[in-house]
Parts: C-alpha cells; structure tokens; sequence
C-alpha cells in the first residue's frame, strides 16, 4: 500500500482521536488514532453520555455483540454526570487479564478505528507505546477488526509486533514477551492473545496493517530490519523537538542549565543509512512547517510525521479552553516547552508545555495511581507478579520494593494526560485532576500558521505544511 507523503502522529491520551484521524484521512493524509489507554477513554465517554451518539453507533458494529451490550450497560449514563462526579474506573490491567477485560480493549480500539474510518476508504493508523504492554495484543486485535491499515509504535523496541500482526490477521493465537523486572531471561513471561477465546467459529481472515516503528537511531532500524519477528514496512525517524516522549540522548547523560537533557551528533539519525536499508521512512521532530515536507523528499524520505501543529487544531481532543488558552499564549511569545527528564514514569524524556493560565500551576496534586497504564510489572520476593509505577505514592512504591530516587520529580502521566482532553478524574475533596500538557518545541512557531487567528482546522495545518513559503492558508 503506498502511504501519503504527511502522516499526523499519533497523539496519546486521546489528543489525536477518531475526528483527527478522519479530518486528516479525509485531506488525503494518514490519519492516525492514539490507542493509549483507549478503554479508560471509552467508559467514561460513555459516563458522558457520548453526545452525538458517536460511540454506541460504532459499537452496535463491534462484532461480539454480547461485550458490547454489556459495555452500555455497565458504563453508558444518558444523562451524563454531575461534574461533581467521579468517573467508575476500569480495573488496572494485570498478567492474565480476564476474557471480558480483553473485549473491552478490543471493543474500545475498534470504536476509535470504525469512527476514524467511517464514510471514506483512505487509510487509517492507530499508534502505541511499546511500553504499555499488558493491553498491546487485545488494542491491535480490536484495531484490525476494525481495518486499521497501519500500525505504529514507538517509545520501545516492538520487535515482537510483526509476528504477532500475522497472527492475529488468521485469528491464531498471539503472544509477545512481558518485561518483567526481577525475572531471571530463563524463565520469561508471555502475554498472550487467543481469538478462539473470542471467536469460537473464526470470522474471515483480517487485513495484516502495515507496520512502521518509531525509531530515533540508526542501529534500532537497522536491527528491527534484520531481527524483528515478521515483515516491518518501513520506519518514523523521530528527533528530539519532537511532542510526547522522546528517546534518551546516547552516551553520558548531560544536562543544560534549564535541567533539560542535551542532544548531540550522537543522536542525529544519518539518512543515507536509512536509505540503504530500502524501507521507506517519514522524518518527525520539527517537521510541521512550510518547507518541511519538500526538504524530507529532497531527502529521500517518503514524507513527515507531524504532531504539534495537529495537537492545537480544531479537531483534536485536547479541551477547546486549554487550546484556546495556550494557543493565545503563543501568538503573545508567552509559551514554553521543557523537556522535562524525569516527569515520566517511563524514565524516557517528555515534554511539557509551560505557561501562565496552566490549570496545573495552580493545584497541588496528590499522588494517586489508577489508570496503571504506565506501571511496570515485578516480580516478588513469594515470587509472584506485582505492578509498581514511580509516580505512585512513594510510600506504596518503596513498599513495593522500588526506590525513593525513582520517584523524584514524576507525574502522573495517565491521570493528567485524561485531563487534558476533558476526562479528568474527580476526587473525593472533590478537585478535578489538572490537565498536563504535552508538545514539540516547534509550539512557538505556531504563531505564524495563527496571523492573528484564534483557531485553525486540520485541513489548514495540512494546506500550510504543503506551502512552502510559510504564507498562511486561508
Ligand atoms: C500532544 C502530543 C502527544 C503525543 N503522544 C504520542 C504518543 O502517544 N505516542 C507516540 O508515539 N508519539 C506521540 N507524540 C509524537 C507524535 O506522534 C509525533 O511523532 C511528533 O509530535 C512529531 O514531532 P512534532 O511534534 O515536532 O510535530 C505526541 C506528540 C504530541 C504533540
């Protein structure tokens, strides 16, 4: 499948949704679902009581028809909540999750991928962090039967995905290694994904999606190239301007005097290796400017990947106040983004954006984890599984056998990326979560896409990144 020259990111929790993928799909560009923590965003959609009625249309189309039912019947709220309200929570997710809990990750990717999908025969991606593990089998088998064309991942070294992608297109069994800290290599430990748990009697066989990693080294795409389990079609080479998370510099770590860590030749990706590997490859990571576009193919590359630019536009899901508020910043100059070294509970870099109106600035957030998706798995002294995640309490933490250091500085990434896009958690002194937010460096020079606008569509971000003298697209 020939894949168009302007990928939109995928843009975790929920930035980049079903109404972005489509509104870039429908230009002609890929469009690509974020698929982190998909079913945390469906249950309290539907608590919302999914106005439009978007996701109970897309559900009726899911094919266990039983799990959807008993999604609405659990989760679905006609009237919606008191904003007073706490959302009811899914179970965090564990080794061995249940039959019923797979479905709804299944069902909750599909809905996104249906909806991006819906009305139009463009293609359609769904993007995961290799990271989050637990729920990686159930959100790609819900995504493929959805049709998702293309599947990227990122924020890792998903060496097990392609395999798995063959699998799970003839509905055969899946599995893929679970890291888990403590476990001796000898003994590792498999999650796993059997369709016929799902399916008794095997629907048609689906479409194997493309299947592009992220990468932001030469000797990553070069091994996955070489060594992953199947077929890799091709590479994102992200840099380090880029939104969300970015890889660690190599070598000694080094910091500048702001505390953010510092890139060097090391970490510059050399194309004309990527060239030799005969794979196409998009460039992220700055790329969301006039110019940019015609300078990746001059290069050689198929095209970019571009993220911020799609992150501030009408159609994403941020909050329309938090974009209004930060996109007013920008065109004043009044923005930052930091490159923060230890927010993330990954340990990889993240970038926050900073400015005056941040809810964030403006709460003390106690520590509280709940969503889970970024815990990582241990095993105990008895021997058996358990889940810790350094931005939970500390105390919690150290019980579990992790260390203070780790949990300097942390955020909660599940909780404040939910709330970024609206689904903020409400707690018991009745505070809603504050919102974090996330972009690439290239936020400050959105101004110039603005003109003194407030707003602009995807369509115009997609017009202005194909101009090339930076006028704006009106
Ligand atoms: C708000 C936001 C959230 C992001 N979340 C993810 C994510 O969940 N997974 C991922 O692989 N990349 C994520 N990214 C990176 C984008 O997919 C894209 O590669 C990157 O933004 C490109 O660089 P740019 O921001 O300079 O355009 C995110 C970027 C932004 C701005």
């Amino acid at each position: 499948m020939a894949l168009p020259p302007i990928i939109q990111g995928g843009m975790g929790v929920g930035v980049s949704n079903w109404r972005l993928a489509r509104a870039v799909a429908l230009c002609g560009q890929l469009g690509v679902v974020s698929g982190t923590a998909l079913d945390s965003v469906l249950v309290r959609r539907l608590q919302d009581g999914d106005l439009g009625g978007h996701i109970r249309r897309a559900m009726e189309r899911f094919p266990l028809r039983q799990a959807a039912e008993d999604a609405l019947k659990r989760y679905f709220r006609p009237e919606g909540r008191t904003a007073d309200e706490p959302y009811a929570a899914l179970p965090m997710y564990r080794q061995g999750a249940s039959a019923e809990r797979e479905r709804l990750t299944m069902l909750a990717s599909f809905v996104e991928v249906f909806l991006a999908k819906e009305g139009h025969d463009r293609p359609v991606g769904i993007n995961l962090l290799t990271k989050i593990q637990l729920p990686t089998l159930a959100s790609l088998y819900g995504a493929m039967l959805a049709g998702v064309d293309v599947v990227l991942m990122g924020a890792g070294i998903p060496k097990e995905v392609p395999a798995a992608l063959d699998a799970l297109a003839l509905h055969q069994p899946a599995a893929m290694r679970l890291e888990v800290e403590g476990l001796s290599p000898e003994t590792p430990e498999r999650m796993r994904l059997t369709p016929a748990d799902h399916f008794p009697v095997p629907p048609a066989p689906l479409t194997r999606p493309v299947f592009l990693p992220i990468i932001a080294s030469n000797s990553l795409a070069s091994m996955l190239s070489r060594k992953a389990s199947g077929r890799v079609d091709g590479f994102i080479i992200e840099g380090p301007t880029a939104g969300g998370h970015n890889a660690p510099p190599r070598g000694e770590p080094r910091f500048n005097e702001l505390g953010e860590p510092v890139y060097g030749e090391r970490d510059v990706v050399d194309l004309a290796k990527m060239r030799e590997l005969g794979l196409p490859f998009w460039l992220a990571g700055g790329a969301g400017r006039p110019g940019r576009l015609k300078e990746a193919l001059d290069a050689g590359a198929a095209g970019i990947q571009v993220g911020t630019l799609f992150a501030f536009c009408d159609e994403s899901g941020l909050t329309p106040e938090l974009k209004a508020s930060v996109l007013t910043h920008v065109a004043r100059g009044e923005v930052a983004v930091f490159t923060d070294p230890v927010a993330s509970p990954t340990g990889f870099p993240f970038k926050v954006v900073q400015w005056d109106e941040d809810p964030a600035r403006r709460v003390e957030r106690a520590r509280v984890c709940d969503l889970g998706y970024l815990r990582t798995a241990y095993q105990r002294a008895d021997g058996r599984l358990d889940y810790r995640c350094a931005s939970e309490p500390v105390a919690t933490y150290l019980k579990k056998g992790g260390e203070e250091a780790e949990t300097e500085g942390r955020k909660c990434l599940c909780n404040g990326l939910m709330a970024s896009i609206g689904l903020g958690q409400v707690r018991k002194d009745e505070t809603v979560e504050p919102p974090l937010v996330t972009s690439g460096d290239d936020l400050v020079l959105l101004g110039e896409l603005l003109q003194g606008r407030s707003s602009y569509t995807a369509a115009e971000a997609i017009a202005w990144l194909k101009s090339e003298v930076g006028a704006p697209a009106t």
